[in-house]
Parts: structure tokens; sequence; C-alpha cells
């Protein structure tokens, strides 16, 4: 059967782009379609609008899967060095920020700009407000209603990313499809978010709303360590949303506002040393004030050291090194960076990308059950998993 594309890539964001470009480079023709007018939005407010585009230090480690060994061929076949140099190639200015980070110095649009100029160039035909209606597979490929008519195609890719953030065009549309075909879908969720507290909790974090302190946070045995913002809602900050994607609903996370400091042991030598010093300005020494007088207030302690027991200065100093809080939720997919779960990798094979059991159906990017840490593993993920596909469709 001779099809109007030989490959038909839903959803023009960072991994459908990547793929359009592979599979076009290599004499594909390519329909790449969009549903909405506006097209790689994700890249254009990521980063704060500078684009995190990779990390230096990407590493299977830093993905969250059901299957933690998936990532590895993608990754392994197209690394953070060869998305640089296509940065590069493009003349777009960058740095490192923290971590391994790469950041645009300009604007994230510069990143939209080299994969539209790559993709024109790879004779990839791009059309944006595009509604797909109903896919059938049919002999050797793929039929597709659209509301530009029906399309066939050999190869039928998927990546139409998670749920995160409706307001810019995500949908469930990637599931539907996995489902539809057959295909298991781990439960999605709301990941890189803002956890939510409730009570006397939240009365606390709005009162310190605005503030921040670097510190450690844990679940289980995943800890980060970066910062930690009190917001109107409960928790944020860069520690937060990285635990978020491990925290499982009823469980507490642990925190340690003072990380490398032995709270107890200034207490108890402070005690010594200056017994008249009061307890809101020993704390105060090691957290900022506000924070320091919020920990005293809520164990109830005041007054000079000399008159607070060691178990009092114990109680004091866990609620520095060792906070136990419950999160009642998270903030959802309003303000979520990314959505963990996703077509099960069980379904796909992960030197192609494509689904085991459905000859040419191929599922990249976020819609996959693969979810990165922050700080531009995601957008590795989209890059080398598009790029995969765009060898094989
Ligand atoms: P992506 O979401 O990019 O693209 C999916 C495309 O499919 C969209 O264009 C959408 O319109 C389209 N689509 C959806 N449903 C459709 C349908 N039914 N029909 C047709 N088209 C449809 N990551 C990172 O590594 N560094 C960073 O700095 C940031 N920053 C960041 C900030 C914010 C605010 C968010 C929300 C997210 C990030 N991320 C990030 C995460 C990153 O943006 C995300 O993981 C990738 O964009 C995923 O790429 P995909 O191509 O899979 O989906």
């Amino acid at each position: 059967m001779a099809h109007s594309f030989d490959v038909i890539i839903i959803g023009a964001g960072a991994a459908g782009l990547m793929c359009a470009i592979e599979a076009g480079g290599r004499g594909r023709r390519v329909w790449l379609i969009d549903h909405r007018a506006k097209i790689a939005e994700k890249i254009r407010i990521s980063g704060g609008g500078r684009c995190n585009f990779t990390n230096l230090h990407t590493q299977p480690q830093c993905y969250l899967s059901q299957n933690p060994h998936f990532c590895k061929s993608a990754l392994r076949r197209y690394t953070p060095q060869d998305f640089i140099a296509l940065v590069r190639k493009h003349g777009i200015a960058f740095h490192e920020k923290k971590l391994g980070q790469l950041f645009c110095d300009d604007s994230a649009k510069q990143i939209i700009t080299m994969l539209l100029t790559e993709a024109r160039q790879a004779g990839v035909q791009l059309d944006t407000s595009v509604q797909v209606r109903a896919i059938e597979a049919v002999a050797g490929g793929y039929r597709l209603k659209t509301s530009q008519g029906e399309q066939t195609c050999a190869s039928l890719v998927i990546a139409t990313g998670g749920l995160s953030i409706p307001k810019i065009g995500a949908t469930p549309f990637g599931y539907e499809v996995a489902k539809q075909f057959g295909l298991n879908v781990i439960q999605p969720r709301a990941a890189l978010v803002p956890l939510v507290f409730d009570g006397a909790l939240l009365a606390r974090c709005q009162a310190l709303s605005g503030l921040s302190v670097e510190a450690d946070v844990r679940f289980r045995k995943q800890l980060f360590a970066e910062g930690l913002l009190f917001t109107h809602r409960g928790l944020s900050g860069p520690s937060i949303l990285q635990i978020s994607s491990y925290w499982e609903e009823g469980e507490p996370i642990v925190i340690n506002l003072a990380p490398g400091t032995d709270v107890l042991a200034c207490l108890k030598a402070w005690k010594q040393s200056q017994p008249r010093l009061h307890i809101n300005n020993a704390l105060a020494e090691i957290l900022p004030r506000r924070l320091a007088q919020s920990i005293c207030d809520e164990q109830n302690d005041s007054g000079p050291l000399a008159n607070l027991s060691d178990a009092r200065l114990a109680a004091l100093a866990s609620a520095v090194n060792d906070w136990h809080v419950k999160p009642v939720g998270t903030e959802g997919y309003r303000t979520a960076e990314v959505t963990r779960g996703g077509v099960d990798t069980r379904e796909l094979s992960s030197q192609t990308m494509g689904a085991s059991r459905q000859s040419g159906l191929f599922f990249i990017g976020e819609v996959v059950d693969v979810t990165g840490h922050l700080g531009g593993f995601n957008f590795q993920w989209a890059w080398s998993s598009g790029y995969v596909a765009g060898q094989y469709v």
C-alpha cells in the first residue's frame, strides 16, 4: 500500500521535533503535527525562559521508571554531548548554571528556532492546529482521520508528552492511543511538583512563605540536597520538587533544615559556654531568624539555654535536623513540571522505542514511563528517545 507519508509524528514538542529531524534526515517523508497553533511551548517556558536543555551528568540513575534499565540504550546513543554539538552548530551561547545544568545565555526560543531550522532542512512537513480524530491499523501501517483529512503512514510516532500544564496543550492522548492498541500504561502522576500541607503545618508554611534555605530532603533511601522554599500552600524549591517524584501519598518526608550542622551538639556546647543565650537567638545562628523563631514557637520553647533540659534541646535539634512532615498532596498537573508513569516500558523496545506487540507504533519522550530528575534530564530523554526512534521509523 502506498502511504501518504512514511512517518507521521503526533506532537511537535521536544521529542517529536528531534524524531522528525532524524527521520527526515534519513530521507523519510515525515508529517509532524500538533493540535495547537503554537508548538514547543514547554521548551519556550522551560528553565525560566532559558531552557535547561541538558545535564552534563546525565546517567540512568537520574531517571525514574518501573524498568530503570530501559533508558540506558537511548541515553548512550544520543548523549548530552551530541545535543551540545547541535547547539554549538547553531551558535547558541550557553552556560552551566550549577550541577551540570546547561542553560541558554539568552532565550529558550533559540532552541525552538534551532529545531525548526533542522526540521525544515530535513524536509519535514510541519502542520499545526491539526486534530487527530481516529487512528486505525491498516495493512503495513496506520490510517489517521484528522482535521486535514485522512492520511496513512508506515510508522506512527506518539510524542504527545504528559499531563502537566494543560493550559499549554497537555492531553492524555498518548495514553489513550496506547490503551487503544492494548498497551499497558503505568498510572500517570504529577511529578517535580510542589507539596501541599494542611492544618498547623500549612499555617507555619504560610507564615514563612517566600523564605528559602538549603536542605537535605529524604524519602526512604532517596535524598536530595538543594534549596527548599516555603510557600502559601506548603513547600517547594528544587529539593522538594525532586522528592515529589518519589513521594507516596500518606507517607512522611524527612527534612534536614541545617545540613552539615549537628544542631544538638551546637546547642549543648552553647549551653555550657553561653548559658544566658536565648534559644531563638541560638537557633538564629544556624537558621534564618524567622525560621528559628517559628521552630521555637512550634516547640513551645523560649528563654535562656540554661533553662532548657537536654531533652528539650534534643527535641528542638530534631525539629531542625530530622523534621518529619506528611504532605496531604501535591499542587497537581497545574504546576507539575512533568508526569511520572506513562506507557509501560515493558511494551516497548529500548533499542527502537517501537511497541513490541504493535508493529510500526512508536512512543517517545515524556509519554513513556521514564521521568527525569530536575535539571535538564527530561529534555535529554526527549532528545535521546526521539533520536533513537528517528533511526528506525
Ligand atoms: P512536550 O510536552 O514537549 O510536547 C508534546 C506536544 O504534543 C505538545 O506540543 C502538545 O501540544 C502536543 N500534543 C498534546 N496532545 C496532543 C494531541 N492530542 N494531538 C496533537 N498534539 C498533541 N525539562 C528539562 O529538561 N529542563 C527544563 O528546564 C524544563 N523546564 C520545564 C518547565 C516547565 C514549566 C515545564 C512544564 C516542564 C519543564 N521541563 C523541563 C520538562 C520538559 O518540558 C518535558 O519533559 C519535555 O518537554 C517533554 O517533551 P515531549 O516532547 O515528550 O513533550
